[in-house]
């Protein structure tokens, strides 16, 4: 059995994918375990769900360091003491400038709810709507410097009822998130993606575009 990957987790709230993510891993069969969540709100409810569940977590906020590098030092600092093999941005409402996402090019991804590249950064559902989009959904995708818009592995896709606001679809993408994300680390933790100078592959062939999956296929 290969031994299993390191993980760290960084967000700033609520930790629903976080959540989603302790219960895959719990499975002894998982290739992966958390072994470190990082919040920037020491108020962020994530860090309530890693202490029950004997996670390690560190608080890095923001208001405590002069500048955006020393912040992002203060981040590198964290991740790398919890020595990970992946970090998995969940949820982190801070966009990194440095060159965080260099060190970890490859292992670092991030959950977004849109089917990138629509709707990039916030608001996502209500964007959707507004802009009378049919289907919508949530995307894995590798992290960059570029905000939200690393090569993408995963995306999972619903239809937008007529009826549906932005609350509702929320809700609705956020029970996709669940589902993909830790799918998406498994792979990653069985080696079967790799990024590459090309784009992402999975069993080593070429992905031209990320994975879909639709929410009936995924029981949502
Ligand atoms: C999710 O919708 C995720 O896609 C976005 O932030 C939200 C975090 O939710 N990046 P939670 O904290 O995991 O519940």
């Amino acid at each position: 059995m290969m031994p299993s990957s390191r993980v760290v987790v960084m967000l700033s709230g609520g930790g629903s994918n976080l959540q989603a993510l302790i219960d895959a891993t719990a499975s002894p069969a998982f290739p992966a375990k958390i072994v470190g969540v990082i919040s920037d709100r020491p108020d962020a409810y994530g860090l309530q769900r890693a202490a029950q569940s004997d996670i390690p977590s560190r608080c890095v906020e923001r208001d405590h360091y002069a500048t955006r590098t020393e912040f992002e030092h203060a981040l590198a600092r964290a991740i790398a003491d919890f020595d990970p093999d992946f970090v998995l941005l969940a949820g982190f409402m801070r966009i990194l400038r440095g060159d965080l996402p260099d060190r970890y090019a490859g292992r670092m991804l991030n959950i977004h709810p849109s089917l990138l590249p629509r709707h990039k950064g916030l608001d996502t559902h209500q964007r959707a709507i507004d802009a009378g989009d049919i289907a919508h959904g949530c995307t894995v995708h590798f992290v960059t410097r570029e905000l939200d818009a690393g090569p993408a592995l995963i995306q999972a896709r619903l239809d937008i009822a007529d009826t549906t606001n932005a609350e509702q679809l929320a809700a609705q993408v956020l029970k996709l998130e669940h589902k993909i994300y830790p799918l998406a680390l498994r792979w990653l933790a069985e080696a079967r993606v790799e990024l590459t100078s090309n784009g992402i592959t999975l069993d080593r062939i070429e992905l031209p575009e990320p994975v879909v999956m639709d929410a009936d296929g995924l029981d949502c």
